[in-house]
């Protein structure tokens, strides 16, 4: 159930930008790393905190705090460390949009 569950809210995440736009499609495959840790599907209370659909500039805030290592993390600081600020900044915006 889960399996499905999870499938569905990827197909919803894909669902919300244009196929065919290189830039939805580039947003889509970096975000892809990211979603298996924060899925909604995840129980609460949960470690892992839910980011779907939080302002856009609140998560990439967030994000460049991980990365510069201002913001304590166990797991953040190192993922984020591997992507630039255009590729986070897209991350952010689908995410945002994301149910
Ligand atoms: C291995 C699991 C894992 C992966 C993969 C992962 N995260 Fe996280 N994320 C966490 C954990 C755990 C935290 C809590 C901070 C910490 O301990 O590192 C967190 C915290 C966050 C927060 C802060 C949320 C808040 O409300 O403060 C944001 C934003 C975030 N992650 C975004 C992302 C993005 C974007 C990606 C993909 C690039 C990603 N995460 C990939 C586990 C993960």
């Amino acid at each position: 159930m889960t399996g499905k569950s999870t499938l569905a809210a990827l197909c919803l995440l894909a669902g919300t930008t244009h196929a065919t736009d290189p830039a939805a499609l580039q947003a889509r495959n970096l975000a892809a790393n990211c979603t298996p840790c924060h899925s909604a599907d995840a129980p609460e209370p949960n470690a892992i905190p839910r980011i779907a659909g939080l302002p856009a500039d609140r998560i990439l805030q967030r994000l460049r705090a991980f990365r510069s290592g201002e913001a304590p993390a166990t797991v953040m600081h190192q993922i984020v460390r591997g992507y630039g600020d255009e590729q986070l900044a897209l991350i952010a915006t689908l995410l945002a949009s994301s149910p």
